[in-house]
């Protein structure tokens, strides 16, 4: 009784969620030819189990009397040798192109991706060759090649979106490279796929697939420096990120907060999560993060600021939450 329960309560898992972060819930091209590419191996599998299952009822119960020397070659030879041969071969031309199609030059932009300890550092590559700099989030244009040059800091990551495509590894000093074909408009999760340290389950990220048109806006508002704070309250932020030093590590374009050791905040309020992945954007949000930084993501770099007083590290996160 108890396995079909468990089995039933495993399926029932799997279908959980809507398939934000699922092979199963193919996007992009290139993770719809490992999806087919699957289901070929799986479907085929299947078919040779049940082939040589059958075989062998068939041999040792329905039929068992000895076999003559002809029959006992022709099965040997013909389905030891010949059969694996062409059914092997046969995957293997169908397979072998499949490999090179995530690593094809891009038509497209390209992004630069650098793993950090537990963030991701995201560079869009403009045409003139200028930088527009963001963090754990990724923005693609639907039906456009985008090109990803990955690289690591201190330890190996890596990158993995299911629903758009492969997973490839992230080397601190050797640039890696992969390129996605978003085939759907929406919002997918990627997660880091390599164990790289405390925090490794605590590093994801949503990319988010956009029309062309809605993508080159967001690039062109992601450009631009960040807005004065507008209210009293986030203006008083403002004063409190720049008593605590938050710029020495932090970048705010537009201000003196210049710090290249931690992710780019300039549009921090705009994105769909802080804390790569963990934690939404609302103010309450942006002050439990800062507060207790080290207990939500072990091992992080920056410490928690739970020393602020409570109207400080409100308006610390009503500032932050405003810079969209
Ligand atoms: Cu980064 Cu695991």
């Amino acid at each position: 009784m108890r396995t079909p329960v468990v089995l039933a309560a495993a399926l029932l898992l799997c279908a959980c969620g809507e398939g934000r972060q699922s092979v199963l819930n193919p996007s992009g091209h290139d993770a719809l030819l490992v999806y087919d590419l699957a289901m070929v191996m799986f479907v085929g599998a299947l078919v040779l189990w049940l082939l040589v299952g059958g075989l062998f009822v068939y041999v040792t119960r329905i039929n068992p009397r000895e076999m003559s020397r002809r029959l006992a070659e022709v099965l040997i030879i013909g389905g030891g040798v010949l059969f694996p041969v062409v059914l092997l071969g046969g995957l293997l031309v169908y397979s072998l192109p499949l490999m090179q199609a995530p690593r094809e030059a891009d038509e497209g932009m390209r992004v630069h991706i650098t793993a950090e300890q537990w963030w991701w550092r995201v560079e869009y590559e403009r045409p003139d060759g200028t930088l527009v700099t963001s963090a754990n989030e990724l923005r693609l244009p639907v039906g456009r090649r985008t090109g990803l040059v990955l690289n690591a800091h201190r330890v190996i990551h890596a990158f993995w979106v299911p629903a758009l495509g492969g997973k490839v590894d992230m080397i601190p000093g050797r640039e890696t490279y992969l390129s996605f074909l978003p085939e759907a408009a929406g919002t997918y999760r990627g997660q880091c796929a390599e164990f790289c340290g405390a925090s490794h389950a605590l590093m994801a990220f949503e990319t988010v697939v956009m029309a062309p048109e809605d993508f080159e806006a967001w690039l062109t508002a992601e450009a631009r420096d960040a807005a004065p704070p507008d209210t009293e309250e986030a203006a008083r932020g403002a004063q409190v990120f720049a008593r605590e030093g938050c710029g020495s590590c932090h970048t705010v374009r537009g201000t003196q907060a210049v710090g290249q050791v931690g992710p780019d905040l300039t549009h921090v309020g705009s994105r769909l999560s802080l804390g790569a992945g963990i934690l939404g954007v609302a103010a309450p949000d942006f002050a439990n993060w800062i507060a207790h930084t080290e207990t939500l993501k072990p091992e992080v770099a920056m410490p928690s600021y739970d020393h602020l007083p409570a109207a400080d590290l409100t308006a610390l996160a009503v500032y932050l939450g405003g810079l969209e």
